[in-house]
């Protein structure tokens, strides 16, 4: 197989960047920020990372179950497609300010969807044939 995507956006270091541009767009955009408040910014910057991680397809990726029990009292609360598309939005801005190429981006939301059902805890969508 070819590298992962993980690999061929440069690893680590640039999981590192990415967060923090992706998190300042993230705060700034008032569809979404509202979730981060009162939130302990140790466990953020954690979380922060191992959604980056997860995005770049890289290790230690989360698995479903992880991420329906990490956003349930969200969805409770209210958490829809809407912010699920501001928080891609924000993703795409982050990975072109790095300068990360188009497929690349590309591949990166492909995953990031495959997320959705799990994060806004619903059924799974039926298999396609
Ligand atoms: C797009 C796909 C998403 C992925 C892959 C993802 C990933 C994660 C991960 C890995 C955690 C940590 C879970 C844990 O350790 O328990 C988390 C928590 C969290 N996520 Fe997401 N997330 C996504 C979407 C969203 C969206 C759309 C929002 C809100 C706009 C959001 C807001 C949060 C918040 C506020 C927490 C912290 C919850 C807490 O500490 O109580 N996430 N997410």
């Amino acid at each position: 197989m070819s590298k992962s995507i993980f690999e061929a956006l440069g690893g680590e270091a640039a999981v590192e960047q990415a967060v923090d541009i992706f998190y300042r767009y993230v705060l700034q955009d008032d569809r979404i920020n509202f979730w981060f408040e009162d939130i302990d910014m140790e466990k953020q910057a954690a979380k922060q990372h191992a959604f980056m991680t997860m995005a770049f397809g890289g290790p230690h990726a989360y698995t479903g179950a992880d991420l329906r029990t990490g956003h349930a009292k969200m969805v409770e609360r209210g958490l829809n497609d809407t912010h699920f598309d501001a928080v891609k939005e924000n993703l795409v801005k982050a990975l072109n300010e790095l300068s990360v190429p188009a497929h690349l981006i590309q591949q990166v939301l492909d995953l990031v969807e495959t997320t959705r059902n799990d994060v806004l805890n619903r059924a799974p969508a039926p298999a396609s044939v």
